[in-house]
């Protein structure tokens, strides 16, 4: 059963290499015209899921929808609708960054004359397309990288950390270009570790841990809902201020994070309650000297995947 509006759907997928386990019923949902932000930490299945989508890797077992069809064996056609980078793109050094283009042009779907020059352009390697690709620096061989995926005006674009190695310059650009691939209607996956330059490109963000979806949904409802309050008190009175706190929310929903400055405790709760916190912690005596209230992708990126610090514990 195809679902509709969703240009990637997965169910269920799994795969091991030898005991080790890479995905582990993965359940992704892409919207059709957006910008996905799949995100996870290293070792999470991000790339492997990439092979699996792009057909270089099969699952062991689950299922693909790529663009409102069944992706399997015998189907391979969508692909041509596809553009990928997935980890180092490679090239044959010995051509020149346009001749690469033009080679990958001939061996893919039909592409337009004139495509390989706006490509070029989209990605700013214009006035070096004709160097060989041996003398690229990183990032012009990652931007040469994008180009090619760009190459078959791919109606669904999937990307494996497309930052790796760009300058600022380089990031806005890509980020200008996702947006505007999105807002014709494609779908662009892009997989990162830049959190924040994930918030702001990402409409709609999928967060794996372990090679499980741990959570998925448009940026900003996450946000709302996944806020937090954090307080800075005197590391004697975290025993104290950390029981109030927990009174107040429920057991488990406090941590304690350090940093240079000392003590700060986090509590997991609508941002909209940081009064209700102070006054809490005010009863117990005990007074924060700072209040922060809010979420970012950062903080619940850290708390879902597990690398956050440890909770409360004894402290
Ligand atoms: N070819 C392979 N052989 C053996 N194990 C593999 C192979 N490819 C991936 N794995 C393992 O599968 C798991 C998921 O790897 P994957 O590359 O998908 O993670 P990732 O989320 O892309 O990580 P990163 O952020 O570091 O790129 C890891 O434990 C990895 O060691
Ligand atoms: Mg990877």
């Amino acid at each position: 059963m195809a679902e509709p509006n969703a240009a990637i759907v997965t169910r269920g997928l799994a795969k091991r290499y030898g005991r080790q386990v890479a995905l582990d019923g993965l359940d992704l949902r892409v919207p059709t015209a957006t910008v996905y932000g799949f995100l996870g930490p290293n070792g999470a299945g991000k790339t492997t899921t990439l092979r699996i989508l792009t057909g270089l890797v099969r699952p062991d077992s689950g299922s693909v929808e790529l663009l409102g069809r069944p992706f399997g064996r015998g189907e391979r056609r969508v692909l041509f609708r596809v553009g990928a980078l997935i980890e180092a793109p490679s090239f044959y050094p010995f051509l020149s960054g346009r001749e690469n283009l033009r080679a990958l042009a001939a061996a893919g779907g039909p592409v337009p004359r004139g495509r390989v020059d706006e490509v070029l352009d989209l990605v700013s390697l214009r006035d070096r397309a004709g160097d060989r690709v041996s003398g690229y620096s990183m990032g012009m061989r990652q931007r040469l990288g994008i180009a090619a995926a760009l190459l078959n005006d791919p109606a669904l674009l999937l990307l494996d950390e497309p930052a790796n190695g760009l300058d600022p310059a380089g990031i806005v650009g890509l980020r200008e270009t996702l947006r505007a691939l999105a807002a014709q209607g494609r779908t662009v996956l892009v997989s990162s570790h830049i959190l924040s330059e994930v918030e702001q490109l990402a409409d709609v963000v999928g967060i794996i841990a372990r090679g499980r979806l741990v959570r998925e949904g448009p940026v900003a409802g996450l946000l709302a809902r996944e806020g937090e309050v954090r307080l800075r008190v005197a590391p004697d009175e975290v025993a104290t201020a950390g029981a109030a706190l927990e009174r107040l929310l429920g057991a488990g929903s406090v941590r304690r994070a350090d940093d240079r400055g000392g003590v700060w405790l986090v509590a997991r709760c609508d941002p909209a309650r940081a009064a209700d916190l102070n006054r809490q912690l005010a009863g117990a005596g005990v007074f924060a000297s700072r209040i922060e209230a809010g979420a970012t992708l950062e903080s619940l990126f850290l708390e879902l995947t597990g690398s956050a610090r440890d909770g409360l514990g004894g402290a």
